[in-house]
């Protein structure tokens, strides 16, 4: 595994394998002791974290994960707007520059489809797509299939419910694709026609023979649900406030809770904006911040495994 660009990339005993590394991880954090131990593993690496769009999760797990691995991390706060990106200097010529420094993995994330895919055809260095337009987010894809499976204890045999601006949103793009890797998985679309699941995802679930339903019926959808994935309005991708009308429908709380399962979890990437109350956070279906915290351990895991393979 040298880069990570996209969610399907990792067969079911390599996630296995990062899972389990992650509970590892999780495990040594709990003491100042084991948490020294963890700092030596990676001492003498270097990370840059190369951030064109505002994150609080992808970054700041990302950049705590490398410093518990005893990993030096560089970075800029805003790469859009304070490195030469801002000239006018090229995705390419940016990595190209960062290889000549000897650095050993680069975290970015960027506001075009592909960056990260364009940034690893140059590069020696280790590229970690952080979220690329509204691509792919194949770290978040991982984290939150381990959150699922800490609760199931499978990734196969599931109904997932998928909710909000799926138009626009990167997550659920890849947290779809690396779910119909797995057998049986039933995902039903919940949305307005306007910001439904795009073609391609659908044609990619469809060559898999991964089922699913497009629908606006938030009760239908959660009867039955084992995972309800929920996610915000992308108004950084669009500006059609016309897009957001019919959306208001689709917020979880308290009165749509009551057609959940007791056995669901409800998950969401985060940040919420107002699509989920905050009055649904005391429910113990709701697991998006259990499952935002599982991102630093899972990441752990992801650099880990990426600087292991270096000589
Ligand atoms: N889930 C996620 O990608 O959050 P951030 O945008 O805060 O990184």
């Amino acid at each position: 595994m040298r880069h990570i660009l996209r969610a399907d990339q990792f067969d079911h005993d390599e996630l296995a394998r990062l899972f389990g590394r992650a509970i590892f991880f999780m495990e040594q954090d709990q003491h100042i002791k084991t948490r020294r131990n963890t700092l030596k593993l990676h001492q003498g690496r270097i990370m840059v974290s190369m951030f064109y769009e505002p994150s609080t999760r992808t970054r700041f797990s990302f950049e705590i994960a490398a410093a518990k691995l005893g990993m030096a991390v560089i970075g800029t706060e805003n790469a859009a707007e304070f490195s030469s990106a801002a000239k006018g200097e090229t995705i390419e010529d940016t990595v190209r520059v960062l290889n000549e420094y000897g650095v050993d993995a680069i975290c970015m994330r960027t506001k075009e489809d592909g960056h990260a895919a364009r940034a690893a055809a140059v590069s020696n260095v280790a590229i970690i797509n952080g979220g690329d337009g509204k691509a792919e987010h194949p770290t978040q894809a991982v984290l939150d299939a381990y959150t699922i499976y800490q609760k199931f204890g499978r990734l196969d045999t599931l109904q997932v419910v998928m909710g909000g601006d799926l138009a626009h949103g990167r997550t659920v793009r890849s947290l779809a694709k690396l779910l119909s890797t797995y057998k049986n998985n039933h995902i039903i679309f919940i949305s307005t026609p306007e910001l439904q699941m795009s073609a391609d995802v659908l044609k990619y679930l469809d060559k898999n023979g991964t089922t699913y339903e497009q629908t606006d019926d938030i009760e239908k959808a959660f009867t039955g649900a084992d995972v309800v994935y929920w996610t915000r309005l992308q108004l950084e991708r669009h500006s059609d406030a016309k897009l957001a009308h019919g959306t208001q429908a689709f917020t979880i709380d308290k009165s749509t809770l009551r057609y959940l399962p007791k056995k669901a979890i409800i998950m969401h990437p985060l940040p919420r904006v107002n699509e989920i109350a905050a009055e649904v956070d005391k429910d113990p279906r709701a697991v998006y911040f259990k499952q935002a915290g599982n991102g630093l351990y899972v990441r752990m895991a992801m650099l880990d495994a990426i600087l292991k393979e270096l000589p």
